[in-house]
């Protein structure tokens, strides 16, 4: 059967953009037709300067919208990075098989090199290392397919490499993955500066839709969106990114293709009206259940517990090979 892994970082409110990019999907489609794992990748969090409070506190908060998203602990496995000590076990491994190079090539890497610098914080090392640590997770697991935004696309890319290199100097150890990418919203903007990726952890939060933002706010997001000053509605994501980043969360929300729904609107007002009432009819149900799991902290504690220890089962012989095919003395 085929096995899926993914993860989202608790590094800010989850987004529009993690559940159109991701979460959605996962909920929707890949827990039914896969044996899937779905991650709160925690020590990832660790990578930036970081509030311990927060971390902990967006974990679990990250879990419970997962689940309010649709991931049924029944038909995949939900659980938090840092109770299976596989990752960091098997992410050494991995970062003797990588090289400095193709670590510093990350797009990721360079753009968030930047904004710690001219916040004048320094750079974690665990910034370098985070895709030896993100191969580790994917890896461990045998999973045969990613679902992620395209953001992560080439980080996917890296666990390939790191794979393929380890099996062929090495033996065969691992399953080689492969991304897959949502057809539509695969990366939805920044609603103030369409150029930029909808990311959580932007300073500036009135172009951010959070999954938890009141019906209002979303309206008033979505109402003030940056288009441009050319008339008529037109699907033109390179000419026209703000009004494509619409007709893509609105695409996303109905079905309906970007160009065709362009047709439909001769007004930006028209179009930031129905999406922003899309928006917040898909959303609607999510938050409902969200609001049920924070009453019942236990059941999500209960969810994780479970998660960990089936993720820890299905881990373990697959890191415990790759110890023995680099090299290292199996214990007695
Ligand atoms: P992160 O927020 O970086 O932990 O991302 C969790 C998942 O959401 C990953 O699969 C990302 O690729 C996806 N994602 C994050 N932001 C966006 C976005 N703006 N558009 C589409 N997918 C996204
Ligand atoms: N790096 C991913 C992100 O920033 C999160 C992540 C960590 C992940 N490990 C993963 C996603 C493994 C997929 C598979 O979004």
């Amino acid at each position: 059967m085929t096995r899926i892994f993914s993860g989202v970082k608790p590094t800010g409110h989850l987004t529009l953009g993690n559940y159109l990019g991701a979460i959605r999907r996962w909920a929707d489609e890949d827990q039914h037709r896969a044996e899937s794992l779905f991650c709160v990748v925690d020590l990832h969090a660790l990578t930036m300067e970081h509030d311990p409070a927060r971390v902990r506190r967006l974990s679990r908060q990250a879990a419970s919208l997962m689940l309010a998203a649709g991931l049924d602990p029944q038909g995949c496995t939900v659980f938090v990075q840092s109770h299976v000590d596989e990752h960091a076990r098997l992410s050494y491994l991995l970062e003797c098989v990588a090289t400095d190079g193709e670590m510093r090539r990350m797009i990721q890497y360079k753009e968030k090199v930047v904004r710690a610098q001219s916040a004048g914080q320094s750079v974690r090392l665990s910034l370098l290392t985070y895709p030896a640590l993100m191969a580790a997770d994917i890896l461990a697991y045998g999973a045969d397919e990613v679902p992620v935004g395209e953001d992560q696309a080439q980080h996917v890319e890296l666990t390939r490499d790191l794979a393929e290199r380890f099996n062929l100097r090495y033996g065969r150890t691992f399953v080689v993955p492969r991304v897959t990418l949502p057809t539509v919203a695969a990366r939805v903007m920044d609603l103030q500066d369409p150029t930029g990726k909808m990311g959580k952890s932007h300073d500036s939060t009135a172009g951010i839709i959070y999954l938890l933002d009141e019906p209002a706010v979303i309206t008033k997001k979505v109402t003030r969106a940056v288009t441009d000053s050319a008339s008529g509605v037109e699907y033109e994501p390179s000419e026209r990114p703000g009004v494509a980043n619409l007709l893509e969360i609105l695409s996303s929300c109905t079905g309906k293709e970007p160009r065709t729904l362009a047709e439909d609107y001769d007004s930006y007002g028209a179009l930031k009206r129905d999406t922003a009432e899309a928006v917040v009819e898909l959303l609607r149900p999510l938050q409902t259940r969200h609001a049920e799991l924070s009453a019942d902290p236990g059941y999500v504690d209960g969810v994780l517990k479970d998660g960990a220890a089936r993720a820890r089962a299905l881990a373990r012989p697959t890191v415990d090979a790759a110890y023995r095919a680099i090299g290292l003395l199996p214990p007695t």
